[in-house]
């Protein structure tokens, strides 16, 4: 039940009725404060200005016509014309027993859409580091918030996995299996990466063989292929294991690297320059973009084929938006890339639409994030000034966490500890990160994501086992159907139950603007209410049959909810901690 939703739509109704006009806005929000009832309408004052008319008669006259019979037990009008609303409990109760017998939590089908998302992305014999994380967490987030409510959703890992370096890779790998025996030569990425680039500088006959393996790769030479393949293949087995470990739905089956758009760029450069967007430019083909000025105010130049005849990223990720509605048939494209690749996206984009390529309807979203920054508010680095590699730094939280847990269990047996600190370090690292507003830079802070108090996952992971302690001790088995109905006698209840029925207006709001933190502040604010009721509305001590019944319901609604809601988010759950 979107509640929000259904509002909008009753108070749009008696807004049109006494003449606002049909495509006018009754902005109801969530009320700031109990007083103000459960909604608040705002969007009178608007409309009566619009119309001329004094905004408190205009909302007498809207009230007079809001049908709000069965859902709304008081409706007010407040302030210069403000109309709260106040949700009946008796209505709330029913549409709490209705979401408890969903398996979906009540949450309504959608028109599913095909959606694209671009994710994690990293770059082929290059380790992932921290970087990519924010990438990976908040774009699977996403993708998992948009599969639930019944999207087709298409992960797309854009790897790096073309380019002029890999010339040097290959003549680089090539050393090494001639050295050494194959594989453990490739064990550490980074140090591999940094020793080509090495060789390639100090060793001139390298460097040649280097370059010809460039200009036989980009031709197609089976050896050169082989050789390139295996590079990928070692880099997507090695992120793999990073990808399960982080419990992140991309598979191999994923990978939709740059590669794979080499065939349509010729195409691409030929169509943009017949259809007069692009130009030769002292040998190179560029597109000139009046939307952009460079340092002299002049037309910014994107160039999408070189001099030598390569072609750049740019020239990729237009194709790569054309494959994505061509061939993908995406109703909408998102994007999980750093704030620093915001104007190369916007610059493919402008070249996107101006050619054609992919209709105005089909959104392009560019989802940006900030920099991950240490405690010191500078770039996240090891001591020694290196980029911290993922690994290591999931290792540290399952060490941190298994301190932490250990505290808290001193009996439990050795394997459980090892399981539960794994999701409790795991879980703290992705949600720290999923639970800040995406777009500032975020400071990473062991203390902070791994505190039993505030918006962490520990805290959620915790209230999440509290809830479910309930039943443990009543020694009822939470998965079978639970007598009596929901009856909301006191407030608290009732605003449990109504913070409840907003799960789905939150992941509403989550898959449109593609921000989990909202998810998180929601999930945070829900624990909150439910330590409030369980404090106050005695459960298991309750006198009357009835009550208890009913609270337990209350108290198994909010059990599955916290779950569902950390699933969407990524972030496992455990029976007990
Ligand atoms: N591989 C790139 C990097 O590590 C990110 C690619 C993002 N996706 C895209 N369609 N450009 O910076």
């Amino acid at each position: 039940m979107n509640i929000q939703a259904l509002l909008s739509e009753k108070v749009s109704q008696a807004m049109i009725a006494v003449g606002a006009p049909a495509d006018c806005e009754p902005m109801v929000r969530q009320s700031a404060r109990v007083q103000f009832g459960d909604y608040q309408a705002n969007g009178i004052m608007a409309v009566a200005k619009k119309l001329g008319q004094q905004p408190r008669q205009l909302a007498e006259r809207v009230v007079q016509h809001l049908d709000l019979n069965g859902i709304a037990s008081k409706v007010e009008i407040a302030g210069p014309g403000f109309i709260n609303i106040f949700l009946a409990p008796e209505w709330l109760a029913q549409q709490a027993e209705a979401a408890l017998a969903s398996p979906r939590l009540g949450v309504a089908p959608v028109d599913a859409q095909t959606i694209v998302i671009d994710y994690s992305a990293p770059n082929v014999a290059k380790e992932m580091h921290v970087g990519h994380v924010r990438s990976t967490i908040i774009g699977d987030a996403a993708a998992r918030t948009l599969e639930f409510l019944g999207h087709h959703v298409i992960r797309a890992n854009h790897v790096g996995d073309w380019g002029t370096q890999f010339g040097m890779l290959i003549a680089y790998l090539e050393k090494q299996q001639r050295e050494h025996h194959e594989e453990i030569a490739l064990a550490d990425l980074e140090a591999f990466y940094r020793e080509a680039k090495k060789t390639y500088d100090e060793d001139e006959a390298f460097a040649e063989r280097a370059r010809s393996y460039v200009v036989k790769l980009q031709g197609g030479d089976e050896y050169c292929r082989t050789m390139w393949k295996k590079l990928v293949d070692i880099t997507m087995t090695q992120n793999q294991k990073v990808y399960d470990r982080l419990n992140v739905t991309l598979t191999r089956d994923d990978v939709m690297g740059e590669s794979l758009y080499n065939d349509m760029l010729p195409g691409i450069v030929a169509d943009l320059k017949a259809k007069g967007l692009a130009v030769e430019s002292e040998g190179a083909t560029v597109v000139f973009l009046d939307e952009f000025k460079n340092k002299e105010g002049e037309p910014m130049g994107v160039i999408v084929q070189k001099k030598d005849g390569g072609y750049l990223y740019t020239t990729t990720d237009i194709a790569c938006a054309k494959y994505r509605y061509e061939q993908l048939h995406a109703d909408r494209v998102l994007y999980y890339i750093d704030s620093r690749q915001h104007q190369h996206l916007m610059q493919a984009w402008t070249i996107v639409r101006k050619a054609g390529y992919v209709p105005e309807s089909v959104p392009l979203e560019h989802h940006m994030f900030g920099m991950m920054l240490g405690k010191d508010g500078r770039p996240f680095k090891t001591r020694s000034g290196g980029t911290i590699k993922l690994s290591d730094l999931l290792d540290e939280a399952v060490e941190r966490a298994t301190a932490l847990v250990s505290e808290k269990n001193p009996e439990m047996d050795a394997d459980e500890l090892r399981k539960l600190a794994n999701i409790v370090g795991i879980g703290a690292v992705k949600y720290a990160d999923l639970s800040k507003s995406r777009t500032t830079d975020y400071i990473f802070d062991w203390d902070n994501m791994l505190a039993f108090e505030g918006n962490t996952a520990p805290y959620m992971q915790y209230a999440y086992t509290r809830v479910l302690s309930v039943f443990r001790k009543a020694g009822i088995d939470e998965n079978a159907l639970l007598e009596g109905t929901i009856q909301l006698n006191d407030e608290r209840e009732a605003q449990l139950a109504a913070r409840l029925l907003q799960f789905e207006e939150t992941i509403t709001l989550v898959a449109r603007d593609g921000t989990p933190h909202v998810m998180c502040a929601y999930l945070y604010d829900l624990a909150g209410l439910f330590s409030g009721f369980y404090e106050h509305c005695p459960i298991l001590s309750a006198e009357d049959a009835a009550v208890r019944q009913s609270r337990l319901k209350l108290a198994l609604l909010t059990a599955r909810t916290l779950k569902q809601g950390l699933d969407t988010l990524g972030i496992e759950t455990v029976e007990r901690m």
